[in-house]
């Protein structure tokens, strides 16, 4: 099948979280499988972006809201395993977020549109279109109902839900950035009275997918306004768990890791890089370290880290270090920690990959408190890594976490709560004394097969009800 991949994000070229992950990895196995899979997303300033090179295959002027754009779809060169296309709208692309900016609406609609434009122009070699969260939300629906791209009318669209918390909703007052379409389907684009790119793609998508299971049945119930209509729309959709790219996240070849190591060399090759990351925090590597990884914000359990982090400390003789960013209120709250437990708690507050890939390396355990994880990837490779996760029992999490209590590998708590984590490092700190079980742990989670290989082919079945 010739399937194209439009979504925000992509790693290496362009990641803010897991969403650029699963882009950077489900079409390569897609094409491993036998399919082409391509991937079409927005030309960001990124140093990938920089360095790379690529040749213009198609312009046009995109007419909205009354102005005219010049944009451009560029085919790079690349060693990623597909095809890979990327949009760029003047005044609206080129920049060096992904997110964040006041005219963001604008910038993903000029992008959809620019892809179907595109995509319009040889409309018969395509079989699937797969929209990932609200920034390809209205792909669906301008495919059936915009006159400009009327040959693209019968082509199966999915839609992935990464997580239903973003929607991308706006005001009425914006319908004038739509091409021209059918009146008469106006009410696809609405929800609670505002125009919601979620809910249009819920609605027209021929198949709707979260990306595990749990998170699909939890959404029935909380889904940000949208639990009706997930309700409504419940016979097309289904939970989808996400793999992990095994060559990417493979201790034994990771060129970010200080020592490589394979399940046999685990013991040697976890503490030299557990050494390095102590040196470089001054934390203490005799003592179980304990690792945060994530966007510091409400969703990932982050507002309850600093009074996790003091409680713990009190309590037990554990390290503990935190890599990430966001809300400015936690950044500057975890920062202050800091002096007070010198040489026991350490941060970076910020972004870096290679920082990422060495304390799953290093850490003994990995705190993941999430309030709503519609799949959670952290927690997967902390796993394959050899680092215990110790996570709430919810989305993607309930799916692929379970507790050693119950013949599993992690430690699981039944609330996001401040109370339920200190007692989840307490079991980890008794287990973590249990030398020769918590070494055995190690070899067994690293065993665990979560790669894409499953879920590749679940979408391509998904295509195929779909694809006639
Ligand atoms: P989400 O997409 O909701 O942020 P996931 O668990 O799916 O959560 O994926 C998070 C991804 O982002 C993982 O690859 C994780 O290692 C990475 N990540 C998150 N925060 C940082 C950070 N501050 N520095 C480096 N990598 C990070
Ligand atoms: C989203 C979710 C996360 C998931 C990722 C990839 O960012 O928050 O749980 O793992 O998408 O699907």
């Amino acid at each position: 099948m010739n399937i194209f991949h439009i979504s925000a994000e992509c790693y290496p070229v362009a990641k803010v979280g897991g969403l650029a992950d699963v882009l950077g990895a489900l079409p390569k196995y897609q094409n491993r499988i036998g399919h082409k899979a391509s991937v079409i997303m927005p030309y960001y300033r990124t140093q990938w972006v920089e360095k790379s090179k690529g040749s213009v295959i198609f312009f046009h002027h995109l007419v909205m809201a009354n102005k005219t754009y010049f944009s451009e779809i560029i085919e790079v060169e690349n060693n990623l395993g597909f095809p890979l296309y990327l949009v760029r709208v003047n005044e609206l692309t080129d920049r060096r977020k992904v997110y964040g900016y006041e005219d963001d609406t604008l910038r993903f609609m000029a992008f959809q549109q620019v892809a179907l434009h595109w995509l319009h122009t040889f409309s018969s070699q395509i079989d699937i279109v797969h929209c990932h969260d609200h920034h390809s939300g209205f792909v669906p629906f301008m495919m059936k109902y915009c006159k400009p791209f009327c040959t693209l009318k019968n082509i199966p669209t999915i839609l992935s839900i990464h997580n239903a918390q973003y929607q991308g909703e706006f005001s009425h007052e914006m319908n004038n950035i739509f091409p021209e379409f059918d009146k008469n389907q106006a009410g696809l684009l609405d929800w609670q009275e505002k125009i919601n790119p979620l809910a249009a793609a819920i609605k027209c998508a021929y198949r709707v997918n979260t990306v595990s299971p749990s998170y699909m049945e939890e959404l029935q119930e909380k889904a940000n306004g949208l639990e009706g209509l997930l309700r409504a729309e419940r016979a097309k959709c289904a939970g989808i768990l996400n793999g992990i790219d095994t060559e990417t996240w493979n201790p034994k070849t990771d060129a970010f890791l200080v020592k490589n190591y394979s399940q046999h060399t685990r013991l040697k090759g976890r503490l030299t890089n557990k050494k390095a990351l102590c040196d470089e925090f001054d934390l203490s590597y005799e003592k179980p370290l304990f690792g945060f990884i994530g966007r510091l914000v409400w969703e990932k359990g982050a507002d309850l880290l600093p009074k996790i982090i003091e409680e713990s400390l009190e309590k037990f003789d554990i390290n503990i270090i935190v890599l990430g960013s966001g809300n400015h209120d936690i950044e500057g709250q975890l920062e202050n920690l800091k002096s007070k437990y010198n040489g026991r708690y350490n941060a970076h507050i910020g972004y870096e990959e290679r920082l990422s890939h060495l304390v799953y390396a290093s850490a003994d355990f990995l705190l993941m408190p999430s309030r709503v994880e519609p799949c959670g990837l952290n927690q997967l490779y902390s796993l394959r890594y050899g680092c215990v996760p110790i996570v709430h029992r919810t989305g993607g999490l309930k799916d692929t976490v379970i507790d050693i209590g119950d013949g599993g590998h992690g430690i699981c708590h039944d609330q996001t709560s401040v109370f339920d984590v200190v007692y989840s490092i307490g079991r980890a700190f008794q287990f973590y004394k249990e030398t020769d079980y918590f070494k055995r742990n190690q070899i067994a989670m690293m065993k665990i097969d979560h790669s894409w290989e499953n879920a590749a082919r679940e979408y391509v079945s998904l295509y195929e009800e779909v694809h006639t």
